[in-house]
């Protein structure tokens, strides 16, 4: 029985690796991957605020405030890879630096000098909010191609931001 060779169509353009071929478009591809680049620098960015939080909050909710940030950006650092790593299976690059991450992020940095606990409260319940917005803005673009994987990560990371803002909301709350 003769070999089965793959056609030249399915080669990429330097050769070795096949072009990717999962049943979703070059154009839809692209899309979801720059949408979940949005994602993967307003996560980071979160994260790291979080981070800045944990190690600079002060007052009478120190104790509370400091072992519940680290709790969420621990969640946020662990969020971060999945989403890097759905973006190369669509065949894209993952962004890394702050340079990207701060073209694409739709957070803005961690203020400067630290804020009072409760507007740091205040700052990652709108973050968490905002997350939430980029990643459910992305949706349909998952959907319209069939891209369940990223449409479950997106579910995942929705469900986290949603319940972490609502937790958050609530210290705020009389
Ligand atoms: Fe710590």
């Amino acid at each position: 029985m003769p070999k089965k060779t793959a056609s030249p169509k399915t080669l990429g353009a330097t050769g070795g690796a096949p072009r990717i071929n999962i049943g979703i478009s070059d154009k839809d591809r692209a899309a979801i991957a720059q949408g979940l680049s949005r994602l993967l620098a307003d996560t980071y960015t979160l994260y790291l605020t979080t981070h800045n939080f944990h190690w600079n909050v002060t007052g009478p909710m120190f104790n509370t405030l400091h072992a519940m940030f680290m709790e969420q950006y621990t969640e946020l650092w662990n969020a971060v890879d999945p989403i890097a790593e759905r973006i190369r299976a669509l065949g894209h690059h993952a962004p890394g630096s702050y340079a990207a991450f701060g073209k694409l992020a739709s957070l803005a940095d961690a203020p400067e000098d630290p804020p009072s606990a409760l507007e740091m409260v205040r700052i990652l319940v709108e973050g968490h909010e905002g997350v939430a917005r980029t990643a459910r803005e992305m949706f349909p673009a998952a959907e319209k191609a069939s891209d369940e994987p990223t449409a479950d990560l997106l579910t995942q990371r929705l469900t986290v931001h949603e319940q972490t803002a609502w937790m958050l909301r609530s210290l705020l709350e009389e």
